[in-house]
């Protein structure tokens, strides 16, 4: 059982500090490494809150030389992983830590890539064999999240756009795992509503397309069960009355999806990634305004999987289309619109979001294929 007071370690799929307070462990841990100079990579509003200026002056009252890097996009570009890199090299940093959400943590990762292995960012891009060339050292690198959501702190790999074409591109290797996680549920506490239920949803979907996800993963099914398990008993709570259980339940799902869908991913981050690419949509919202179209399209021929979903969900009835039902409720109780013209998407748009719905890297994972014809229908349902 969670004890809110307590501090807990488990080790998976790295070493994962949490609690309420564990943000404090993170200044005297790099000095017992025997880290001088780390460079914190976070972004532009992070950096201005208190808790980050209170790491720093911690830091600094332990001898450590600090610094922060934190010109980065919403949708993270090349460019702010180059800039990074030259922080990086100009105050003769040795280690990283990455600290936010999705953006922060997904820069951090890719500077610590390229601090050592210097060939152009995207020969590195794992759909192209990249992986094979990422045969230097990692700096040491660890990351703080800052959100319930994209689970990035416990990821292998970054996404980031070419900075004029925004295409995606994905940077993997097992190495670029964090050496420890601090996973500290206060950090989100002040989240604003809107934001705790865009990010909230994009682990609901985590661990959703993960568990319905083709292939053979039985650990990952495991997880992403109760990890559906935790944000159905508390996203709620944590957007209309957050209290420190709601908050820590969150982080812990969020973690718990990003871990699962290493077995993959699906059709609704392909119908959400263009949705962020070409009219900048958050991307927790883009998954939460096509989740119950993509888990429609997914029932048949996964009935059976959508029965532990309903029952992992705690649903009266245990059917796809009572899944699907509780969704559209959930995104209604927590605040999110109902559809997507509610947030300027336009008919003269849904050629081109089908284009890239089908170019995207996830829905060749979805339990079942995916067409252009059906993207432009599922794009036309949730419009
Ligand atoms: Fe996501």
């Amino acid at each position: 059982m969670l004890e809110l007071h307590k501090i807990y370690q488990y080790n998976f799929p790295t070493i994962i500090r949490f609690g309420i307070g564990v943000i404090k462990e993170l200044a005297p841990y790099l000095k017992e490494q025997n880290i001088k100079q780390p460079l914190l990579v976070t972004d532009p509003v992070v950096a201005e809150l208190f808790f980050f200026k209170n790491v720093l002056k911690e830091m600094k009252s332990l001898g450590l030389h600090p610094a922060t890097y934190s010109a980065i996009s919403k949708n993270p570009v090349k460019s702010d992983v180059l800039k990074g890199n030259e922080a990086y090299q100009e105050h003769q940093c040795d280690a990283i830590v990455g600290i936010g959400g999705g953006a922060a943590m997904d820069v951090a990762r890719a500077i610590a890539l390229s601090i050592h292995n210097r060939r152009d960012l995207f020969d590195y891009d794992d759909l192209i064999g990249g992986d094979q060339y990422i045969t230097e050292p990692i700096p040491p690198f660890f990351t703080v999240p800052t959100t319930a959501g994209t689970g990035s702190e416990v990821g292998r790999s970054a996404i980031i756009s070419e900075d004029d074409t925004k295409r995606k591109r994905i940077l993997f290797h097992p190495s670029l795992i964090a050496k420890r996680v601090f996973a500290d549920p206060a950090l989100t506490f002040d989240l604003p509503a809107a934001v705790t239920a865009a990010t909230g949803m994009d682990a609901l979907t985590h661990n959703m397309e993960a568990y319905l996800a083709k292939g053979f993963h039985p650990m990952a099914d495991g997880i992403a069960l109760e990890g559906i398990r935790l944000i159905t008993e508390s996203l709620e709570k944590a957007v209309n009355q957050p209290d420190p259980e709601s908050r820590s339940k969150m982080m812990i799902a969020s973690l718990m999806g990003a871990v699962a869908f290493q077995k993959g991913l699906g059709v609704v981050h392909s119908l959400a990634h263009p949705l962020s690419t070409l009219l900048d949509m958050h991307h927790g919202l883009a998954n939460a305004l096509c989740l119950p179209y993509g888990m429609r399209f997914n029932i048949k021929g996964c009935e059976d999987r959508f029965v532990a979903i309903a029952q992992a969900m705690q649903l009266q009835e245990h059917s796809g289309e009572e899944v699907v039902q509780a969704l559209f409720d959930l995104n209604r109780k927590i605040g999110l619109p109902a559809r997507l013209s509610e947030r300027g998407v336009q008919e003269e748009h849904l050629e081109k979001l089908s284009e890239l719905a089908l170019a995207d890297f996830c829905h060749p994972n979805n339990p079942k294929p995916v067409t252009l014809e059906d993207f432009r229908r599922l794009y036309e349902f949730a419009i």
